[in-house]
Formats: C-alpha cells, structure tokens, sequence
C-alpha cells in the first residue's frame, strides 16, 4: 500500500496518488498537496472532481489555456502521421514551422530544441561560436554576464549562472566564463562589459522565478544599447514571459528593439509538449556547422505541428490583448485589496498576466504558502515563489467574468486572514 501523506490517514485518491509519488519518485519538488487529472481552458480537476482556477499555467506553459481544442487538434493529426524521424532526415514539417517561426517573430533563422534550458544552453552556445569566429575573442576566453536572481533552468550550464545556492549548491565545479552583475542596474553593466572578453548578456526581461521582477522602464532598451557600443550579443531569455505572457507578443516588444538571440519555450507548445527555440541573425546562426550541436527530438514533426497551432492561436484568439487588459483589471483588484491589507500584501507587482503580490513577512516565513492552500481550498491554485511572494499567471484565455470570480477568491481569503495563522 502506498504511503499515506501527514494531512491526513485517510487512504482518499489524493492520499493514494501522493503517497506514490512521495515512495517512487525523486524529492525534488515539493508539490502542493493537490493531484490534478483533468484540465479545460482556465480551469483543472482535482482526483475527488473539484474544479480550480489554475493561476500557475504550469509556470506560463499553459497560455493558451488547458488542451486547446485547436492545439489538441494538430496534435492528434501529426501523432497519427509522425512523430519522429531525428535530423538525419528531412522532415516536411520542419521548414515550415521554421519559416513560420522566422516570419512571426523577425529573424533570419530558428533553431528547434525541447526543454527551455537547453534554450538557454544553445544560446550560450552560439553566443561563444559567435565570440570566437566572428568577434575574435581568444579561444576559451568567452565570457557572458548574467543577472543576479536569474532562472534559466537547471542544466549545470543554468545552475552555473544561478545567484540561489537552492539551485547550485554541491552540484560543482559549475562552468566558468561567467559574470554576474545586479538585476537593473545599467552602471554595473555598463562597467563589466568594457572587458574585451565579454560575448554576451543573458537576461530575463522580467524575472519570474525570482518573483516576477520587473525592471525600471528603458532598462532592457538601454542594456541592448550598451551591449551593441560594446559587440556584444543581448540575448532576451523570454522562455516565461514571451508569447503573448506580458500583454504583448514579446516582453522586450515594450521597449521596441529586438535582442541579437531570443530564447522561448514553454507556451510555444501550449502546454502539450517540450519544446523551445533559439531565434537569431545569420551571422550567429550560421556558426554553428552540421554536427556542432542538436538533439534527437528537436524540431521534430509533432513538436512542428503543435507550435505553429499554439502561436496561431495566439495570435487569432488576440491573447497578448487579452492579456494587457486581465493584466491590468487583476492589479487594479490586487492594489485596492492591498490597501485593505497593507499588514499582510508589501507590494502588488507585474505586467500583462505575469504577476505577484508580496507577503508583508520573512522569506523563511510560512504565510504565502498557508495563504495560497487557503486559495486552493477556495478554488483557485497559485504556489508562492521564493518564501514569500506569490505568482499569479493564468492562462491568457482568461475573461473578465473569471478574472472577477478568481479576485473575489483571493481577496475573502486575504481579507478574512487571521495574522495569527
Ligand atoms: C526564464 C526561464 N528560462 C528558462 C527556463 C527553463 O525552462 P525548462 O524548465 O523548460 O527547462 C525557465 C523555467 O522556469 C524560465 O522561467
């Protein structure tokens, strides 16, 4: 018999389901204590056949809202057709999707991978080719800069970038080459990359694990200035907050310019499937000769078929509208809601429909992970990120009838909490 988690000994489906995961599989994550089967537009079913709104998204994978009937559809018809060849083959899905890809976001090639981190790895890839065959830096010289607070998977690569000992910690020796500079601070950028070595700037436009940390105004445009005075590559990590997340196609598309290499992932598959994509000029594209790089299942047919049905979708459905204007009727309610509770709500931040409201308390503190178990109770699924802050990113498809009903939630439970809890 499966273990029985502490909530209860009662052997009840949840029970049943966590107690297998709990006895099988890795501890690395630490779930809320919740087991979803079934999932339909904003909304997910629990195993005892409770409905939640689902303001995770799978960490914005699920913009266009659970099992798209259209997604779904592209879906089933290639699954049927084929899934695989690998890239010793042509496939007649590939080039169109690339194309698709190229035209939809601006660049002279695509690169197709699966996971968001080996996004970020091809990018670093490509950014240290880049130094070497086109900038000139000396072999083995390259360095890349990144932001403290930044998130961009867990790959030794990633981990080596990461400020979270939670991520690096006893996993070295992490790769070096690196450089981390504060998050919005263009002084410190400004002074790192007078180093001749320097390739590359990886940065999130907003940072989402971090707690849906958002920027100065000008502060992107700015850093893709510097990095242009000094030949050096802006590399837009968009795997959480492209595709229509912020309220617009691209987070960096508020600041009107177009980083040198864009990363995406997530929301480009709808949630159906891994993939991810490196989007960039032919100077740094065509560095990379057959063989230098790649993966079994990257641009592979169904991965094809699916993106192009997810971003078509939102671009028809006008997500990243619907998105801006979600965006801005949740931080209304939110902001009122923490002027009620200035003593639990610090802050109410976000754009478009990647969001977070701050707890007034440590980040050791248990009060943003006992408010969001009072939401799921409610009906309503958020998970705090770093101790005390919570993420609120629903799917994109979200209208204002359900955004209202999903806001009453939060706010009886924060207006009913007890600071004793
Ligand atoms: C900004 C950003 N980049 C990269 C990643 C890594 O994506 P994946 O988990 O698909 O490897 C994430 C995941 O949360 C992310 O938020």
């Amino acid at each position: 018999m499966a273990h029985i988690d502490n909530h209860s000994n009662e052997l009840t489906p949840t029970n049943f389901a966590i107690g297998l995961e709990d006895q099988y599989g890795a501890h690395n994550y630490h779930p809320m204590p919740v087991v979803l089967k079934r999932g339909q537009g904003v909304f997910v079913w629990d195993v005892e056949n409770k409905p939640y709104f689902d303001f995770l998204s799978a960490y914005s994978a699920v913009n266009q809202g659970h099992c798209h009937p259209k997604i779904i559809q592209a879906l089933i018809a290639q699954a049927q057709t084929l899934t695989l060849t690998s890239r010793a083959f042509y496939n007649d899905q590939l080039g169109i999707c690339e194309k698709f890809l190229c035209e939809y976001f601006g660049y002279d090639k695509v690169l197709m991978m699966n996971s968001g981190a080996e996004g970020g790895e091809t990018a670093l890839k490509l950014t240290r080719k880049w130094a070497y065959k086109v900038k000139g830096i000396p072999q083995d010289q390259a360095k890349t800069v990144y932001a403290v607070g930044n998130f961009w998977g867990r790959t030794l690569a990633a981990i080596s970038a990461s400020t979270d000992p939670s991520s690096y910690a006893d996993y070295g020796p992490l790769l070096p080459g690196y450089i981390i500079v504060p998050y919005n601070d263009l002084d410190a950028l400004a002074e790192v990359l007078k180093d001749p070595h320097v390739a590359g700037f990886m940065v999130e436009p907003i940072q989402g694990e971090a707690g849906v940390v958002v920027p100065e105004e000008g502060y992107l445009k700015k850093a893709y200035e510097l990095c242009q005075q000094h030949n050096v590559l802006f590399i837009a990590d968009e795997v959480q907050t492209g595709i229509g997340r912020t309220g617009k196609r691209l987070a960096c598309d508020y600041e009107d310019f177009q980083p040198d290499i864009l990363i995406l992932g997530k929301a480009l598959s709808g949630g159906t499937y891994p993939v991810s994509a490196v989007l960039c000029r032919d100077e740094i594209m065509l560095t990379i000769k057959p063989g230098e790089h790649g993966s079994t299942y990257g641009g592979n047919p169904l991965a094809c078929a699916v993106t192009m049905a997810a971003l078509s979708v939102v671009k028809e459905e006008k997500l990243a509208e619907n998105a801006f204007a979600m965006g801005q009727l949740f931080r209304e309610n939110m902001l009122a809601l923490a002027e009620k509770r200035p003593d639990l709500i610090k802050t109410v931040r976000g754009k478009g429909l990647l969001n977070a409201i701050e707890i007034n308390d440590t980040e050791e503190s248990e009060t943003a992970w006992n408010l969001c178990m009072a939401f799921k109770e409610k009906g309503l699924l958020a998970k705090p990120t770093h101790g005390n802050k919570i993420r609120f990113a629903p799917p994109l498809i979200i209208t204002e009838s359900q955004m209202q009903e999903a806001c009453a939630i939060i706010e009886k439970v924060v207006l009913d909490w007890q600071l004793v809890n």
